[in-house]
């Protein structure tokens, strides 16, 4: 009792002291905190964690390293459940608008122009014919492209294939967009054309093809005959058809059997083989997260991989991504969907004991319903008043368009031409929303 007492005295002092410098310590880190916090959010994206900074923090494989960030944006990195083949870098959220599984349609456009350029007509095999020596393709896809086109050439000994569009900038589409309803009238240009901006040929990973005839004049393909090996093959050299002709009402856009654009063999095979379009693919995928479990994709001796989607986080100007520690085992890729997340795609092939492998799904029953455009009207070839049926008044017989009889140019008459056309925009309603930016220069 009376020890107690001594000894009860001096401890309840240092218990004080012990009490002041522990109330000092926490307040220095609060605002130290704080610093860091308010530092990190005045920090362009630019400059905050890179890959490599990213890399480096995580070499071992761990989260250990990038745990004693201040800002910790990352759900992965909170739950601490990041498995210890995988590791975390810090993509721009701005990415989510850049690399080859990009969607632009409609509703999404394009917000690069172009990226990483080359001349095709420098890097093409000579089993392809290219329209002129001023087109341009995202350099990634010179390589895929080559070994498509040698592979056709090699399987139906064709030379009369050329790449007829490529990438196209926006005042590029505009012209096209605008010749187009010259010609051919608005309606059939809403199906056929994108509206300028929204053009998947702005990012320079797709391109048209055409060949040439026997009397050497270039016709577009119909996918028949010898082309239908374009469409039946693309898928192995990453490819995919991008309008087919059963989800007109999804892209749309009518079927057009000479665009093909660059996603990815294991993208473009998994897409040919559930029949989907890349706007189904896009959304359905999101399904496919890193906790839920990826999607695999198993190509057997052509390869594996598992893919995985990871929601862009607003509130930061970055975001976490997991990825494979080990890349020359398991190459990855990682690209923006254009909407609001990242896709990775990592190669399994060399290795079976991958911890994504455990709870990797194989099963797609996406529910399309929500992207069926409500009043999306088919198009009827045979109805447009724009169109040459009569294929023999204007002495040819390649079916090509007319000039559209709306379209009084000789007269100088802008107002009326401007009438005719407002009134032919009742045709595209869906497309009211993005015309209303463009329809001043059909007043010129
Ligand atoms: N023909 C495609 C849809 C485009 O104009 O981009
Ligand atoms: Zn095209």
């Amino acid at each position: 009792m009376k020890k107690a007492d001594k000894v009860s005295i001096p401890s309840g002092f240092l218990a004080l002291i012990v009490l002041i410098i522990f109330i000092s310590g926490i307040a220095t880190m609060l605002v130290s905190g704080h610093n860091i916090n308010a530092g990190s959010g005045k920090t362009p994206a630019k400059t905050t964690d890179t890959e490599s900074s990213a890399a480096s923090d995580s070499s071992s494989g761990s989260t250990s390293g990038l745990s004693s960030r201040a800002v910790s944006p990352n759900a992965y990195e909170e739950k601490s459940n990041l498995p210890s083949d995988y590791r975390l870098i810090s993509v721009l959220n701005e990415d989510v608008f850049k690399g080859p599984l990009i969607l632009v349609n409609y509703q999404f456009q394009s917000m690069i122009d172009g990226e990483n350029l080359v001349n095709i007509y420098d890097n093409a095999s000579s089993s392809i014919g290219v329209k002129d020596d001023d087109m341009f393709i995202n350099e990634s896809i010179v390589e895929p492209i080559n070994s498509f086109f040698d592979a056709f050439q090699k399987s139906e000994g064709s030379t009369s294939i050329l790449i007829s569009s490529s990438y196209r900038s926006k005042d590029a589409q505009t012209k096209i967009y605008n010749e187009s309803v010259k010609s051919t009238g608005v309606q059939s240009t809403a199906y056929y054309v994108a509206v300028p901006g929204f053009s998947e040929h702005q990012t320079g990973y797709c391109f048209d093809t055409a060949a040439y005839n026997y009397s050497g004049e270039m016709i577009e393909l119909d996918g028949e005959g010898q082309f239908a090996w374009l469409s039946d093959n693309c898928q192995d050299y990453g490819f995919i058809l991008r309008y087919p002709d059963d989800k007109t009402n999804i892209t749309g856009i009518g079927y057009e059997a000479w665009h093909f654009r660059y996603v990815g063999v294991p993208h473009a095979t998994f897409i040919k083989d559930h029949k989907l379009c890349f706007e189904e693919y896009i959304e359905g995928i999101k399904d496919y997260t890193f906790d839920k479990g990826p999607l695999l994709i198993d190509k057997g001796s052509k390869g594996k991989w598992v893919v995985f989607y990871i929601p862009r986080l607003d509130a930061f100007n970055n975001t976490d991504v997991p990825v494979p520690a080990d890349s020359k085992k398991c190459p990855y890729t990682v690209s923006g969907n254009n909407i609001d997340g990242f896709i990775v795609t990592v190669d399994v092939t060399n290795d079976s004991s991958n911890s994504l492998l455990t709870k990797a799904r194989t099963d797609w029953s996406f529910d399309n319903s929500s992207l069926v455009i409500a009043d999306f009207k088919d198009y009827d070839l045979t109805t447009d008043p724009g169109r040459d049926t009569d294929t023999s008044s204007d002495g040819d017989s390649n079916g090509n368009w007319e000039s559209d009889p709306f379209w009084d140019e000789d007269e100088g008459d802008s107002e009326s031409d401007e009438e005719n056309y407002e009134s032919r925009f009742d045709y595209v309603d869906y497309y009211d929303e993005y015309n209303d930016g463009t329809a001043s220069s059909y007043e010129e």
